[in-house]
């Protein structure tokens, strides 16, 4: 998605806004009408030309609010535009799409695999991944980072969830698919085909997975297996739903934060000399970039019951989507929202969602982007774009699908990539 900087107030009709469509956040402008939605109209409906519809909620108190309190805002029904106004067959059965307790139940025992202490010990490894998407840098031609980071969180995730490596790249490809059915790079046939086929075929292969595993506890799925959630293990089917929820979550969201981010560094070059010259800053600057980049673009709830939200009735039923983009550029809690700095103190984001959904697979991304910026830092001395930056088509993934950069780098690059660069040749 275009991050553009909405100056005044741009001149936009909020009755034709199209926040659903797609198209919107490869080609359009969603921030300026962010801009102008919490000015104007900060809970706003938009009606489908099928009859549907849903608000949208921009400012970040209101955001915050309807995602922490399910009492009033479910997730049981599904929490993508994508499926509105149909209930999700995941509901109460995957961890995203259910509320506590059922929530809690299945995510307390998960937490404790997810946690940043038990993962840290996963570092060397996602560090070893990370010079291997470095290494054809030192080919010295451009490189498409955005192509590149597609594949970044299978190579950790995959792993951390124990699935053969043969398998990753269909894997990568097949969330994509799920979550940008209309991309002309990732349809096959119609998009409602695209996203069905996705779906049956990651859950086909889930399924089987699941039934072929021999359970125990070094993977993340033979936890799921084997943990217990209120007195029982998981159904099948609950495993396979969480499976799903777990690599999607993971696949769809964090290469995104990382091609923004490193735009965003092209964009702002003296922020870039501000992290060469002090690698502390690289935790503050993944922070800005998420929420800058804030990838996953919107979650949805349903009201529980009749309520009144800034003002405005909203009757049981109706859908309210969170503009998580939106909410991060909010001047009430963010001085300044569209200037990139890496030392912003506070940054409380909510990239990763807020309330009892909050990201469980945070740690995880932290440990990944860290480490990610940490060995660029080291690597490249300079960026530039190379070519054209194609954006993802797709209402809830704020993304980059391609970066062409080139890069110079610093002295000692090769000798820190050299043995990833001999392991990606005998792999050719
Ligand atoms: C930059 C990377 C990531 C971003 C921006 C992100 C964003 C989010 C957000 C906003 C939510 C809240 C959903 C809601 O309120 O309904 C969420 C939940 C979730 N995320 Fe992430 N995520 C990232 C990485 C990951 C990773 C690496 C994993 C898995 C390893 C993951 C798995 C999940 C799961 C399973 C949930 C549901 C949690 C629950 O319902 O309690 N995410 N994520």
């Amino acid at each position: 998605m275009r991050i553009s900087i909405p100056v005044g107030e741009p001149e936009i009709d909020l009755d034709s806004v199209d926040l659903f469509d797609p198209g919107l956040y490869a080609h359009g402008d969603p921030h300026a009408i962010w801009h102008v939605l919490r000015q104007r109209a900060p809970v706003h409906r938009q009606t489908l030309a099928d009859g549907r519809s849903f608000w949208s909620v921009t400012k970040y108190r209101d955001v915050n609010d309807v995602l922490r309190d399910h009492t009033r805002f479910t997730s049981s029904r599904g929490t993508l535009l994508s499926i509105l106004g149909t209930d999700d067959p995941a509901g109460s059965k995957m961890m995203a799409a259910s509320d506590p307790p059922v929530h809690t139940a299945m995510r307390e025992p998960l937490m404790k695999v997810m946690s940043h202490r038990s993962l840290k010990e996963r570092r060397p490894q996602v560090r070893r991944i990370v010079h291997r998407m470095l290494a054809p840098l030192l080919d010295g031609g451009v490189w498409d980072i955005g192509a590149a980071a597609a594949d970044f969180p299978m190579a950790f995730t995959g792993a951390l969830m124990g699935l053969p490596e043969r398998d990753w790249p269909r894997l990568a490809k097949l969330t994509t698919m799920a979550i940008a059915p209309s991309d002309v790079e990732f349809r096959e046939g119609s998009s409602h085909g695209t996203l069905v086929a996705a779906h049956h075929e990651l859950f086909d292969y889930f399924s089987r997975h699941v039934r072929g595993h021999p359970g125990g506890d070094d993977d993340l799925i033979g936890f799921l297996i084997g943990m217990e959630a209120d007195g029982r293990r998981l159904r099948h089917d609950e495993i396979v739903y969480n499976c799903y929820s777990l690599l999607l979550g993971a696949n769809v969201t964090t290469p995104h934060a990382i091609a923004s981010t490193v735009l965003a560094l092209i964009e702002h070059p003296d922020e870039y000399r501000r992290l060469l010259a002090d690698p502390a800053l690289v935790p503050g600057a993944v922070d800005e970039g998420l929420r800058w980049s804030s990838p996953a673009n919107h979650f949805m709830r349903y009201a529980v019951h009749d309520l009144v939200l800034q003002d405005v009735p909203i009757k049981q039923g109706d859908a309210l989507v969170t503009w998580l983009g939106s909410a991060n550029r909010d001047d009430e809690v963010f001085p300044d929202p569209y200037r990139f700095d890496i030392t912003r103190r506070p940054n409380r984001h909510v990239a990763f969602g807020f309330g009892p959904h909050y990201c469980i697979g945070a740690p995880l991304a932290k440990i990944a982007l860290n480490l990610l910026f940490e060995e660029i830092t080291r690597v490249v001395g300079e960026f530039a774009v190379a070519g054209p930056v194609e954006h993802l088509e797709s209402n809830f993934v704020a993304g980059i699908k391609h970066l062409p950069l080139t890069a110079v780098l610093r002295d000692g690059a090769a000798e820190l990539l050299e043995s990833a660069a001999r392991d990606r040749l005998a792999a050719v």
